[in-house]
């Protein structure tokens, strides 16, 4: 049982001159086709939102087009092609006049009522229900009075898929959306009911805008909604390509965001294949090139370090449903080995780094003991030593830490046992250089650089 999918998102499709737009789209089409030809097929396409630039008619014929092109390269018919909107599909000049926003729990409880006018969906996405219902016809409508649904069940080679498309861009009408948005856990409710009532060997959830950016009136508990009855969760809109799995106490869900498809040439071009199989998920990540001529090819950047640059990922529910196969006492678990860093800046080998004694300390007194997990950006204007502070506050760590024996700074541990085993140096002399190094700031740098904005807690040293 193996189902593949592609994921695409964020087109922005503008009437106008389209060279530059078709040049984009016109490579993915011809991309897809040779993906398929050498043995990359999908069974299924989702589109995560942004179809349109400004939610107008013009802009969606262009969208049928392109759509039928790239069905037509993938050997699908439309049922296969689920799409839903996202805040570029909203037409802001039919807000005028419409709430912003809902500021508490009990005015959203009543907003979302099954039987309440949403003049958010009906009014400022009127362009996008009216080319889908056409474009879907006699295969699916979008709800007028729901932000969820319709769910579908979606049977491959006797694979049950369950996909639950999620509206959250009604509260969308300028570049201030964040924590505005509401999808109303009302609607959430009945079309979670309904995904659960399919039976599916997998469950997916469509949505635009990552979760946090929903209204603090209703995010926790989406959230955890979504964490307890979904597997993956696809998404677009911050143009990059991401993959997490989130596990929570509600349950654990893989959240993929497929980047940008088109903003232009000037931006990066991204999209991504997903194959279903084996109670896992494997993400191959493709992206544009320009030169020296126009294709859609493997992007190396997400999983630099594996094979095919493409990963695997269990689902977290169908993973804990797995049996036992022995009755041998597992390992204990340990946490992932952190991606190797990768460095464009030459090495200044040994010598000595000298007048930042000031920034060193308070380095080491922000991020504290180094086994656990603490975010600090050195923030400043390129050129001005950043990345040389973060390699020299790691070695001064070390030092302090793990090599002085009798005055080791750690509060909770006897010198080197409280390191985690993924960070012991295999050799006393690679461990100064790398393995703090790798296995704290380096990862941390990592780690920032996929978290999303707002990151609460945050120093400018420099
Ligand atoms: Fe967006």
């Amino acid at each position: 049982m193996k189902i593949t999918w592609l994921h695409i998102s964020d087109f922005h499709i503008r009437a106008g001159d389209p060279y530059d737009r078709n040049v984009v789209l016109r490579a993915l089409v011809s991309s897809v086709q040779d993906f398929r030809r050498r043995g990359r097929s999908p069974d299924l396409v989702f589109a995560t939102g942004d179809i349109a630039h400004s939610g107008k008619a013009a802009e969606y014929e262009l969208a049928t087009a392109f759509f039928d092109d790239l069905l037509a390269a993938a050997g699908l018919e439309r049922r296969h092609l689920f799409v839903i909107p996202g805040n570029h599909d909203v037409d802001r000049d039919l807000g005028i006049g419409l709430a912003r926003t809902l500021t508490s729990r009990e005015e959203a409880d009543a907003y979302f009522g099954p039987k309440v006018p949403k003049g958010h969906l009906t009014q400022k996405l009127d362009e996008l229900l009216r080319w889908h219902d056409e474009y879907f016809q006699g295969i699916r409508e979008l709800p007028r009075t729901s932000t969820c649904g319709p769910v579908e069940a979606v049977e491959v080679r006797g694979c049950r898929i369950g996909v639950l498309p999620l509206n959250s861009a009604l509260f969308c009408q300028d570049d201030l959306d964040h924590a505005k948005l509401l999808i109303g856990r009302r609607c959430l409710d009945a079309g979670l009911e309904q995904l659960c009532s399919l039976d599916a060997n997998l469950r997916i959830a469509l949505i635009h805008h990552p979760l946090d950016w929903l209204s603090d009136v209703e995010r926790s508990n989406v959230k955890a909604d979504l964490q307890a009855n979904v597997d993956v969760i696809l998404r677009g809109h911050l143009h990059e390509t991401e993959v997490e799995s989130v596990v929570s106490a509600q349950g654990g869900a893989l959240h993929v965001a497929a980047g940008a498809a088109y903003q232009t040439r000037k931006w990066p071009n991204r999209a991504l294949f997903a194959t279903f199989e084996n109670r896992g998920l494997t993400i191959f990540p493709i992206r544009y090139e320009d030169q020296p001529r126009e294709v859609w090819t493997v992007d190396p950047s997400l999983f630099p370090s594996d094979p095919s640059y493409e990963r695997r990922f269990p689902i977290p529910r169908l993973a804990a449903e797995e049996p036992e196969k022995s009755a041998t006492p597992v390992k204990s678990a340990e946490p992932p080995v952190p991606p190797r860093f990768r460095s464009n800046i030459t090495s200044r080998h040994d010598r000595p780094f000298v007048g930042r004694e000031e920034n060193l300390a308070e380095i080491q007194t922000r991020l504290g003991n180094p086994v656990g997990e603490r975010i600090l950006i050195l923030h400043g204007p390129p050129g001005v030593g950043k990345s040389e502070l973060a390699r020299s506050s790691t070695s001064a760590w070390t030092c302090t830490c793990w090599m002085a024996t009798p005055s080791c700074a750690c509060t909770s541990c006897s010198p080197r046992s409280c390191v985690p085993p993924r960070y012991r140096p295999r050799t006393p002399r690679c461990w100064r250089r790398s393995v703090v190094y790798r296995g704290s700031i380096s990862w941390l740098w990592r780690r920032i650089s996929t978290t999303t904005p707002p990151i609460a807690d945050w120093q400018r040293l420099l």
